[in-house]
């Protein structure tokens, strides 16, 4: 007969969690907020700072948005959570050694790769993914030197979702409006000497199929510097073509746009140029992009009653020296854990249970967009994080935990591998440190933006001189 164990003297079940986003910190955050079994949970990111797209990704003038990490800073404060900072799973660990320290392993890598337009001079300096550009103006170490030119008058963004209206909202913020934020240093400066006047926005699909959210699109019209210019002819929808079971947000869309297209330009600086049914198919330049050649679309019915994009013969050429791909993004593999290359994601069951050659493997769960898709927004990585907590400890249920390594074991292995490991502590004094700068500003805080100085300063040593 097996002995039965109780609350009090079983083993805490272990648990590493891969990426401390939105995904990975409402994983960690419902397994601590179990009240039936002892757990322990390690949060592993490849840099020193947490929250992943909340402070990589989010728009800097967007703050409240941000607050969400009070709910995460929460989670860490918890008995049971530490993280390790700096060390990137798949070459600083590998996945075989977190799998043999843990009972289970969550990956909540995030999906942080740009998908390809595929079209001709795609490669040309001047055309830039959102993931850059992005991760540059929030000051993301992987793309602090981007330095992207930004004297062209007219710049493309291509793709109709949120990404695309933060790029280009981005483009025409002003001095005053970007000061106040945690923009990053370089960034602020170069965009105040931007060169930039007119951001032509491309959907390939049309306005009813736009995958904007109404408070975004609204945004646009109220910028400060920036009037919103929509043709009343892009709006005109074929009724074979209407999509009669168009979402509430669609619908608003459309409403929305309608209101645009009637506008008259009230001689802002700058101007949004949001155009439909139009890609842009080669970049043109001597060096650099210089010229965008784009084509008319036309709405056609696939097989599944569904509409997609067909060019049509009609082009032209237009004048740009900056061209954004805002069109999605897609994951990275990490070398020993399952990965489809077709989809760019960790396979799973539909729960987060990791499949491999089609059976689930022990011990293996994925969340957040590396689960999903870079679809979602912050909230939606809880529930779907919830679920594979939910599978995990549905598979946990009367087991023992059986991790060979105690937690003490762990910090010291990663201790002597990772000279520059950050822990949750190390975190905190980064954030008061950036905070502190950005306090006599008004700003909520300068971010840092090289490991090096992240690590000192973690390690409560004097910053070198910025
Ligand atoms: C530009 C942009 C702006 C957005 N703005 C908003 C917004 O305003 N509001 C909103 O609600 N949603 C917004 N979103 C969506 C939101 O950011 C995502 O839904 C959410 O961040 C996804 O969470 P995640 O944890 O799955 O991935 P991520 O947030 O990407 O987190 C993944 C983490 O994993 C880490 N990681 C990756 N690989 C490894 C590895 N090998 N080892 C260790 N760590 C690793 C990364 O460093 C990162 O910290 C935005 C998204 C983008 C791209
Ligand atoms: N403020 C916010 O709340 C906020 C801010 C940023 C991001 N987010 C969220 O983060 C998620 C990701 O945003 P996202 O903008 O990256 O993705 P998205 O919402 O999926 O939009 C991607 C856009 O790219 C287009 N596209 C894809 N491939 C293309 C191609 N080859 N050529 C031209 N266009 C192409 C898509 O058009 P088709 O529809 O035709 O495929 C779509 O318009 C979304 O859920 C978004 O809401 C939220």
């Amino acid at each position: 007969m097996t002995e039965q164990t109780t609350e009090t003297d079983q083993h805490p079940l272990r648990v590493a969690i891969v990426g401390s986003g939105p995904s990975g910190f409402y994983a960690a955050g419902h397994l601590l907020s179990q009240a039936g079994r002892p757990i322990e949970v390690d949060v592993f990111d490849r840099l020193p700072t947490p929250w992943g797209l909340v402070r990589g990704g989010v728009a800097p003038d967007h703050p409240k948005i941000k607050s969400v990490t009070r709910v995460y800073e929460k989670t860490a404060a918890k008995e049971g959570f530490r993280f390790f900072g700096n060390v990137e799973v798949g070459s600083d660990v590998s996945h075989d050694e977190l799998a043999s320290w843990y009972d289970a392993v969550i990956y909540a890598s995030g999906t942080s790769g740009d998908k390809k337009s595929g079209i001709a001079g795609e490669d040309l300096p001047g055309s830039l993914s959102a993931t850059e550009f992005v991760g540059w103006y929030n000051a993301h170490p992987d793309f602090r030197d981007l330095d992207p030119d930004l004297s062209p008058k007219r710049a493309v963004v291509i793709g109709n979702g949120n990404v695309a209206i933060d790029c280009a909202r981005m483009l025409t913020l002003t001095h005053d409006e970007l000061a106040v934020t945690d923009i990053a240093d370089h960034a602020l400066e170069l965009l105040d000497a931007a060169g930039v006047e007119e951001i032509v926005v491309l959907g390939r699909r049309g306005p009813e199929q736009a995958a904007f959210t109404n408070p975004e699109l609204l945004e646009l019209g109220e910028l400060a510097d920036a009037d919103v210019i929509v043709d009343p002819a892009d709006l005109e929808i074929p009724d074979e073509l209407r999509q009669d079971d168009l979402d509430a947000t669609a619908r608003k869309n459309v409403e929305i746009l309608r209101e645009y297209a009637e506008r008259q330009p009230s001689g802002k600086r700058k101007r949004i140029v949001l155009r439909f049914l139009t890609s842009p198919v080669e970049l043109l330049g001597d060096g650099k992009v210089e010229q965008v050649r784009l084509v008319r679309n036309e709405l056609v019915r696939d097989e599944r009653g569904g509409l997609r994009a067909r060019p049509t013969d009609q082009e032209e050429l237009i004048e740009a020296g900056l061209v954004l791909r805002a069109i999605g993004y897609t994951g990275f593999a990490i070398p020993g854990v399952p990965f489809n290359e077709g989809t760019g994601l960790i396979p799973h069951d539909g729960d987060g249970r990791v499949v491999h050659d089609g059976a689930p493997v022990p011990g293996l769960y994925t969340a957040g967009w590396i689960k999903r898709g870079p679809s979602g927004v912050i909230g939606t990585n809880k529930k779907c994080a919830q679920e594979t907590v939910d599978a995990l400890l549905a598979d946990f249920a009367g087991k023992e935990s059986t991790p060979p390594v105690d937690t003490d074991d762990v910090a010291k292995i990663l201790g002597e591998r990772v000279s520059d490991l950050v822990d949750y502590a190390g975190w905190e004094l980064i954030d008061a440190h950036e905070k502190g700068l950005g306090e006599p500003h008004g700003r909520p805080r300068v971010k840092l933006t090289l490991v090096d100085e992240m690590v000192r300063i973690a390690a409560q040593q004097e910053p070198a001189a910025r």
